[in-house]
């Protein structure tokens, strides 16, 4: 009975590591291969891109996530749209990798 019980605990301890790196990954991934161009691979842009583009670091965007996801999605400025060509879900994961950045 105590073994069940501590193979289940063990069990649901993998589980939520898995899940919560598959989040990461999948956030840093659409990221890298999507936005890593203009954001830089930090958050920070080079120089050069952050004067052509207007870009900022990530962490001097003070706006909600909501706010982010919808910027993404319909484009802002010089970024363009990345909706439909990436879905909502790829969008929310690779915004809230960027909101880790600093
Ligand atoms: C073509 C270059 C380019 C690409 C590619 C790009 N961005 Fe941007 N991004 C910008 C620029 C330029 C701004 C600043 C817009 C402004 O405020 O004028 C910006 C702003 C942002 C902001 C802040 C929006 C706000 O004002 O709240 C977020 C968040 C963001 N980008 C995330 C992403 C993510 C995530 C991706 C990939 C899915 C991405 N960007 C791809 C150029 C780009």
């Amino acid at each position: 009975m105590t073994k069940t019980i501590r193979s289940m605990a063990v069990l649901a301890a993998t589980v939520c590591l898995a899940g919560s790196m598959g989040f990461a990954q999948a956030g840093e991934a659409v990221y890298k291969a999507n936005c890593q161009s203009c954001h830089g691979s930090t958050g920070t842009p080079s120089a050069g891109i952050a004067k052509m583009m207007d870009v900022k670091p990530a962490s001097e965007y003070k706006s909600s996530e909501k706010e982010q996801i919808d910027a993404v999605a319909k484009g802002k400025n010089k970024m363009k749209a990345m909706s439909p060509k990436l879905t909502d879900a790829q969008i929310k994961d690779a915004v809230d990798y960027f909101r880790t950045l600093k």
